[in-house]
């Protein structure tokens, strides 16, 4: 499969997630039938940004640069998000808080790695 078959699974992946990091808001209350699919969906988002990040860094042959190991580290810390909002640990609404900051981190470098972690400027054409 191709880097960009990958790329559109990471970006389905990460729609997934987030759904479910905004459905945290149901905790707290009782809305069981929903909690279900918040953990599906935030499951099933961690899965397809896994396997497609790795078919990604696999297919780009760049080994395992300091980059990648940061973001498998942001990806474990967006995976203790659930559990740590449905304990109680964090308030609902600072676990989607602090997801949206991992989630942006997390897409700046995948975004930015090839410029060494600047935004290139527009190029004119
Ligand atoms: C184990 C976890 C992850 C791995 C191994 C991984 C790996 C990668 C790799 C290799 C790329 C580069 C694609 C390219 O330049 O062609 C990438 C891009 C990207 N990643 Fe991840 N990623 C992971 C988790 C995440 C997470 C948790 C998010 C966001 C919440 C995320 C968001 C993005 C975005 C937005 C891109 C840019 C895609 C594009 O170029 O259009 N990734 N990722």
């Amino acid at each position: 499969m191709s880097p960009e078959f990958y790329k559109i699974i990471h970006v389905i992946g990460l729609i997934c997630l987030f759904t479910g990091i905004g459905g945290f808001l149901t905790y707290g209350n009782d809305q069981q039938p929903r909690m279900k699919m918040v953990a599906i969906l935030h499951g099933a988002g961690l899965l397809l940004l896994l396997i497609s990040g790795f078919g990604m860094q696999a297919k780009l042959g760049i080994g395992f640069p300091i980059w990648i190991v940061i973001k498998v580290m942001l990806w474990v810390s967006l995976g203790s998000l659930l559990m740590l909002a449905k304990r109680g640990v964090l308030a609902p609404r600072n676990a989607i808080l602090v997801g949206l900051l991992i989630g942006f981190v997390s897409a700046y470098i995948g975004l930015t790695w090839k410029y060494g972690f600047s935004i290139p400027a527009a190029i004119a054409g």
